[in-house]
């Protein structure tokens, strides 16, 4: 079994990003341990980019914020998944609040190996992600993460409009999936 986190990044309870974070978890708990944890209930203060976290004791920051708990959450993670509204083409502020304060533990403290995406998003345009994938594809890169894989929305604007939209089978497929491998190999 694998430690899976999922960084919900939406502040609206039951809305799209909410509801596909509960398909896709549904499924990833069946072989995983799955917390969610819904980061606009925790105050996390935005990096301010001292870099006293690259000398301090398990690169955690000097701001003794709520993100002292989500640290505490994430030493035992081995997999991460990233949700969030589109919000001008980009994630959440909320969530890249917690994003921006991960950059040193990432690299030295933490073992996570995979990462994976959920998105929604208002418009129907096809490049509606592109700028989120880049961002995406580069931290896979950069932290040498396995990608699981993403689930991306389009067309949901209102609160709920993602319910009987097929992407919450597919994340939940997607989570399903997830620590599969293991078990199959296992027998
Ligand atoms: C500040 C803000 C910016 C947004 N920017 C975009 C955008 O650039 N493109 C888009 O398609 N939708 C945009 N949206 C719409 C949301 O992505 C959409 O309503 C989404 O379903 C909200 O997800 P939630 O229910 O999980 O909060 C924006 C919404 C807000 C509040």
């Amino acid at each position: 079994m694998s430690n899976m986190i999922i960084l919900m990044g939406s502040v609206r309870k039951g809305g799209n990003t909410d509801l596909l974070v509960q398909a896709f978890a549904e499924g990833a708990r069946r072989n995983n341990t799955v917390e969610i944890i819904s980061v606009a209930d925790y105050r996390v203060n935005p990096c301010i980019g001292c870099n006293s976290c690259f000398t301090r004791e398990g690169n955690r920051c000097f701001q003794e914020d709520d993100m002292v708990q989500i640290y505490e959450k994430l030493k035992n993670a081995d997999i991460v998944v990233a949700a969030s509204p589109v919000y001008f083409y980009g994630i959440s502020a909320q969530l890249k609040a917690v994003v921006d304060r991960l950059h040193t533990p990432m690299r030295n403290t933490f073992s996570i190996k995979k990462l994976g995406l959920l998105l929604v998003g208002a418009a129907g345009l096809p490049e509606l992600f592109d700028a989120i994938l880049m961002q995406y594809r580069m931290i896979l890169d950069y932290f040498q993460l396995e990608d699981i894989g993403s689930v991306l929305v389009r067309g949901v604007r209102e609160k709920g409009d993602i319910k009987g939209n097929a992407a919450l089978g597919e994340a939940y497929e997607l989570g399903l999936s997830i620590g599969m491998e293991n078990k199959i190999c296992r027998g």
